[in-house]
């Protein structure tokens, strides 16, 4: 039996009452149609998972021009939406709750990857270091537009129009990506934003396109339903920032206030040790009272003393739930995990998205022996 006794008891998030606090990290797939719609094993994959109690959904294009991977879905089509309605009535017919997460890549970004075949934008016009893997094969990553001031209401828009849409597709609420490098971050961090308008310089002022995110978002769906994702220290994507702690203290802060549904912190380059501090994760904890989710390579020990501390509410894992869907069952008895195929993480078919066995041995390729698996299993 698990001695993990807080990571099993049950929590509340928003309007969500949750199992337990294994939360199902976003992963990035690569596996949506041509045109960007979740594929027909998505809603498969995703179900396999319910049992995580949360799921967050790999990145979302909230836009045709907020793309920068392949085959990345969005959520702003009709195709789309109903392609999500899969996804999400599979995941609460197998007893789970699902929130997708909004992005807008920015600068990770080629003019191949946009509509117009424009120059990508973002904070200011800094280069990310390597290379971008378009539909034609890998390219530097270009030098981006810095977006004009008034062109930023715009893209606060398409957040907005994407919660909408989300909340019509059937999810539980959104997570606005705020991390790693794509858009807000570029914006977030003083490494990639030199702006001199009220969109730069202080910490106040590059957190200002963030929370008018949240705020339109917010105010379009219910702050109980938006949660944040940030990490101010992780290095991916070339980023960087002066001040990662006084940023974490001040975007914690400032969500404080806002009655949303959660604050996600990656707190940095993942680390094998168990006892490594997590610096950002006691500052935003301090700072911000509500739901706490905690990610970055934590082992089920580490996050139950993570958890038994009060330091954070909820653990996200990654790579755990992708190659076992069923991670909670085995961590509560104590069963092996399979191994992650890590040539299938990103793009491909159905071989390391929805084959990975459960503990039984059994692989289940139909949503009819998924279903009713998820909840009490
Ligand atoms: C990736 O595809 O490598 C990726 C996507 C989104 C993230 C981080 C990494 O937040």
């Amino acid at each position: 039996m698990s001695t993990h006794s807080t990571l099993f008891s049950p929590a509340t998030v928003g309007r969500l009452a949750l199992p337990q606090r294994f939360v199902m990290a976003p992963m990035t797939r690569n596996r949506a149609l041509p045109s960007l719609a979740p594929g027909p094993q998505a809603a498969l994959y995703y179900a396999q998972r319910a049992s995580a109690g949360l799921v967050i959904t790999e990145a979302t294009q909230v836009s045709d021009s907020a793309a920068g991977y392949v085959f990345t879905p969005g959520i702003y089509s009709d195709e789309q939406i109903a392609g999500w309605r899969h996804v999400t009535d599979a995941v609460h017919a197998a007893g789970g709750a699902i929130v997708v997460q909004l992005w807008h890549t920015g600068r990770i970004s080629h003019p191949t990857m946009r509509p117009d075949g424009s120059t990508p934008v973002s904070a200011s016009a800094i280069a990310a270091e390597g290379e971008v893997i378009t539909y034609e094969g890998p390219k530097p990553f270009p030098v981006p537009r810095a977006l004009e001031t008034g062109e930023i209401a715009d893209i606060v828009a398409d957040f907005a129009t994407a919660a909408r849409n989300a909340i019509a597709a059937g999810f539980d609420g959104v997570e606005i990506h705020a991390a790693n490098g794509y858009l807000v971050d570029q914006f977030l961090r003083d490494g990639s934003n030199r702006r001199t308008d009220a969109y730069g310089g202080s910490l106040e002022n590059r957190a200002r396109f963030l929370l008018e995110i949240v705020d339109a978002t917010s105010a379009a769906i219910g702050a109980e339903r938006v949660g944040v994702r940030i990490s101010p220290a992780n290095p991916f994507n070339s980023m960087s920032d002066s001040d990662p702690e006084g940023l974490t203290r001040y975007v914690a802060s400032q969500l404080a206030g806002r009655g949303v549904m959660y604050l996600h912190v990656v707190e940095g380059p993942a680390s094998d040790d168990p006892a490594a501090p997590r610096p950002l994760t006691a500052i935003a904890r301090a700072a911000f009272p509500g739901v706490l989710i905690a990610n970055s390579g934590y082992t089920v020990d580490d996050a139950e003393r993570v958890l038994a501390r009060g330091d954070a509410n909820l653990v996200a894992f990654g790579v755990p739930f992708l190659a076992t869907p069923d991670f909670v069952e085995r961590t509560r008895v104590g069963a092996p995990l399979n191994t992650p195929d890590r040539g299938t993480f990103y793009g491909g078919d159905a071989r390391g998205y929805v084959d990975y066995p459960f503990r039984d041995g059994s692989v289940r390729l139909s949503l009819d022996e998924v279903i009713g698996v998820g909840a009490g299993a």
